[in-house]
């Protein structure tokens, strides 16, 4: 049977009529065709268990373990992105994608909504899509051909300070691992991807990991950098996702950035989040 697919704003799309407790195959076709097209996907008032979750990930690919975030207790593909209420700082709290620190960066995130908070928390998503097709000219011109070095240990690594952000996660325990962050080797991808599902051209640099333009020295990488993010974050190619008790997101890391709004201070959200095993970009 058809789903019901329907455009979720500026990005993204709302995938109606499918139990993602027993997807069929058909399901899952039409999901992997939506996702490459819309480059996040949501689904609603959902009641799947934490090994419904785990098999839905894998359908769409292997899943990676995350190495930093704490794990649930009985599920180690299953990364929480919490935050209680008397904690200040949430998880995710900045514009990023996930995993572009990787060689291989991750597919995509499903993340499932666990505990929300009474209002508020709600993610937006910026799609690269969109981003990259209305590069003015004068940024076309100079980021053609260019690569950009992701890291991550500026954001999970040992040494205090870089990102600010992540001070209070990894102080009580939420985010942790930092030696194996400290460790890791930069990587390099291409500015514009080509990517590797819908075949479209995206920006595929990001706030939260991309740390320099190669070939640029720091004052002029930094500069582009924030053109580049500047234009990317037009609120044209931004939509919110106001999450509900059986809410679901599927977005793409490739083609879409994502921002975990922390307005709800004083409350308990708790969401669940695998990450599935991408390649290598172009
Ligand atoms: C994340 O950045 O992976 C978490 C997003 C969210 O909690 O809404």
């Amino acid at each position: 049977m058809a789903l019901d697919i329907r455009p979720h704003g500026r990005v993204g799309a709302e995938i109606l009529g499918v139990d993602l407790a027993r997807p069929s195959a058909a399901d899952l076709a039409q999901i992997r065709a939506a996702f490459a097209e819309y480059g996040v996907v949501f689904f609603r008032d959902q009641t799947i268990d934490e090994a419904q979750h785990i098999a839905f990930a894998r359908a769409l690919g292997p899943i990676n373990i995350n190495r930093f975030f704490t794990a649930h207790p009985h599920h180690p593909e299953i990364a929480l992105v919490l935050k209680e209420p008397d904690q200040r700082d949430n998880i995710g709290g900045g514009w990023h994608t996930d995993h572009s620190y990787d060689v291989e960066p991750a597919l995509g995130s499903v993340l499932v909504a666990r505990e929300l908070p009474p209002q508020g928390g709600a993610t937006a998503f910026a799609s690269m899509y969109a981003a990259h097709d209305a590069l003015p000219d004068h940024l076309r011109a100079r980021i053609e051909g260019a690569r950009a070095v992701h890291s991550a240990r500026h954001v999970f690594g040992s040494k205090p300070g870089a990102y600010e952000a992540m001070r209070e996660t990894s102080r009580d325990g939420r985010i942790g691992n930092a030696g194996a962050a400290d460790v890791l080797d930069d990587v390099v991808h291409p500015v514009v991807i080509i990517h590797p599902l819908s075949g479209k051209r995206a920006l595929y640099v990001n706030p939260a990991f991309t740390t320099a333009i190669v070939g640029l020295d720091p004052e002029d990488s930094r500069a582009l950098l924030a053109e580049l993010y500047a234009h990317a974050l037009d609120p044209r190619f931004q939509e919110t996702f106001h999450w509900r008790p059986g809410s679901i997101a599927l977005w793409d890391n490739r083609a879409t950035w994502h921002y975990a709004h922390n307005d709800y201070h004083g409350h308990r959200r708790e969401m669940h989040r695998i990450t599935i095993e991408g390649e290598p970009l172009h």
